[in-house]
C-alpha cells in the first residue's frame, strides 16, 4: 500500500506513537490530521524516551517529511518547545522535515484559560479535558472566529483578530467565569516570538501531500485520540472536539478519500480511558492496579492515572465498521502476562437482552453490563518477543480470538515499549494495492 492511516480503536492511548514510529521507517511523509497537544505519543529509542504532543512521531526518522495538517489545532508554544527538544537530541537536522499547514487553527491563551475555567465551573459535569484549549479552539474554528497559522504571519491581520476575539473572551472570562482577563499586549508579544520561529515551517500542506502522492511516495496518516473520543461517534459529551475516525484523515489533510489506502486500527490488548465518561469493562481494585502498574498507565500529557479494564469486543466491532479497518495492531500484550484468566467482553447485557451494539445514550451506557468470555492466561513472560511462534500457546489463542471477534486480521502485535519488541505479521506498506 502506498498510503496507510493508523488511528485509535478505543479511547486513545492505544500505543499509536510506537506503531507510527515503526511504520515511519517505510513512510516518506507522515501527516497528523486532527487533535492538538491533547495527544501524547511516547516513543522509546534505546535509552531515549521522547514524548511528542504535536509533531508527528515520524520526526525521529531523518528522511521522513512530517506534516501538521489543516485539521490540527496548533499550540505554537508546544510546537516550538518540541522542535527545540528534538533538535537538542540531535533529530530534525533538516528544517525542511517539518511542514505546518497554513490553514491549521491556532490555540490561543484564551482557549486554554476558557478550557480550565469551564472545567472548574462544571463541578459534577466535568469532561476531564486535558486543559490544552482544544474544545474552545475548535469552537472558534466552527464559529468562524478562529485564527489560523497563516494569520500569524501577517502582523496586522493577527493583531486585529486577537483584539476582536479578546473583547468577547475577556467578557466571558471576567464576567461569567470570574477569572483573570488576558492583556492583548501580552498575547501579541508572546505570539510575535512564535512567528519568527514558525514562519519557515508554514506551507500549503495539501499541495505538498498531493505532490508526494503524484510522485508515488509512501504516506502515513497519524490519528490522535481514539474512535470513542470522536465528536460524532464517541461517548458524547465525554469526547474530544474533533473527528478522530480514520475517514477524517482525508479532510484533515486535504486529500480525497481514495488517497487513503490501508486502515490500521490500533488497540490495546485490554482497554484504558482517561477523563470522565462511559467505560463498561472498567475494573476497580487490584486487577485495575495490576494493569496500571504493569502497563505504566499514566497519561502522557497530563500524568493522570488511566482507568483500566478488559478488552471490549462490542466497541472493537463497531470501531472496525466505523473506520473501515483492514487490520489491527494489538498493543501491550505482555501487560496481560500476569493473569490466570483473561475476561473479554463479547456483548452487553441490557435488561434481559444481550446486544452487540453500543448504546445510543449516556443512560444506556450506564445501564449495560459486560458479558464476559473467560480466556486462559499464559502466566509467562512475553516481553520483547518478536516472533508469533514464540508466544505461549494461550497468548497466541488470545490474539486469534480478538481477531475473530473484531472480524479483521491482526497484523502487528506489540510485546514491549522498544521498537524491536514487536511482531509484524503483515507490514501494511508491503501489501499490494
Ligand atoms: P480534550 O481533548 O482535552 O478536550 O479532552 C476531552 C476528552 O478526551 C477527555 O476525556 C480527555 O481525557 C480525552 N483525551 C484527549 N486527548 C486524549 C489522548 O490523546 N488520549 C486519551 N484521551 C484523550
Amino acid at each position: 500500500m502506498s498510503s496507510v492511516v493508523a488511528f485509535g480503536l478505543q479511547w486513545g492511548d492505544e500505543g499509536k506513537g510506537k506503531v507510527i514510529d515503526l511504520l515511519s521507517r517505510d513512510a516518506d511523509v507522515v501527516v497528523r490530521y486532527q487533535g492538538g497537544a491533547n495527544a501524547g505519543h511516547t516513543i522509546v529509542v534505546g535509552d531515549e524516551k521522547i514524548v511528542l504532543h504535536l509533531v508527528p512521531s515520524g520526526m525521529l526518522h531523518p528522511r521522513t517529511t512530517c506534516i501538521v495538517g489543516n485539521g490540527v489545532v496548533v499550540d505554537p508554544a508546544v510546537l516550538v518547545a518540541e522542535v527545540e527538544e528534538l533538535r537538542r537530541l540531535g533529530h530534525m537536522k533538516d528544517e525542511r522535515q517539518l511542514k505546518v499547514s497554513a490553514f491549521a487553527h491556532l490555540i490561543m491563551p484564551y482557549h486554554k484559560r476558557m478550557d480550565m475555567l469551564r472545567e472548574a465551573a462544571a463541578s459534577g459535569k466535568k469532561i476531564g479535558t486535558t486543559g490544552r484549549g482544544i474544545g474552545p479552539a475548535y469552537e472558534d474554528k466552527a464559529s468562524r472566529s478562529g485564527i489560523r497559522v497563516i494569520d500569524l504571519l501577517d502582523k496586522k491581520v493577527f493583531s486585529e483578530k486577537v483584539r476582536e476575539n479578546l473583547k468577547v473572551k475577556n467578557f466571558l472570562i471576567k464576567r461569567y467565569y470570574k477569572g483573570e482577563p488576558l492583556k492583548i499586549r501580552d498575547v501579541i508579544k508572546e505570539y510575535t516570538s512564535y512567528r519568527k520561529l514558525l514562519k519557515k515551517y508554514v506551507a500549503d500542506t495539501p499541495a505538498v501531500i498531493q505532490e508526494s502522492i503524484r510522485k508515488k511516495k509512501k504516506i502515513l496518516f497519524e490519528g490522535a485520540q481514539g474512535t470513542y473520543l470522536d465528536i460524532d461517534h464517541g461517548t458524547y459529551p465525554y469526547v474530544t472536539s474533533s473527528n478522530t475516525v480514520a475517514g477524517n484523515a482525508a479532510g484533515g489533510s486535504g486529500v480525497g478519500p481514495s488517497s487513503v489506502g490501508y486502515v490500521l486500527g490500533v488497540s490495546k490488548a485490554y482497554t484504558t480511558r482517561v477523563g470522565e465518561g462511559p467505560f463498561p469493562t472498567e475494573l476497580h481494585g487490584p486487577e485495575c492496579e495490576l494493569i496500571r502498574q504493569r502497563g505504566g498507565e499514566f497519561g502522557a500529557t497530563t500524568g493522570r492515572p488511566r482507568r483500566c479494564g478488559w478488552f471490549d469486543a462490542v466497541i472493537a466491532q463497531r470501531a472496525v465498521a466505523l473506520n473501515g479497518v483492514h487490520g489491527l495492531a494489538i498493543m501491550k500484550l505482555d501487560v496481560l502476562d500476569a493473569f490466570e484468566t483473561i475476561p473479554v467482553c463479547v456483548g452487553y447485557r441490557a435488561g434481559k437482552k444481550v446486544t452487540s451494539q453500543p448504546p445510543l445514550t449516556l443512560k444506556g451506557w450506564a445501564s449495560v453490563e459486560p458479558v464476559y468470555e473467560e480466556l486462559p492466561g499464559w502466566k509467562r513472560n512475553t516481553n520483547g518477543i518478536s516472533r508469533f511462534e514464540e508466544l505461549p500457546v494461550n497468548a497466541q489463542k488470545y490474539v486469534r480470538r480478538l481477531e475473530e471477534l473484531a472480524g479483521v486480521p491482526v497484523d502487528i502485535i506489540s510485546t514491549g515499549p522498544e521498537r524491536d519488541h514487536t511482531i509484524v505479521l503483515r507490514n501494511p506498506f508491503d501489501l499490494k494495492g
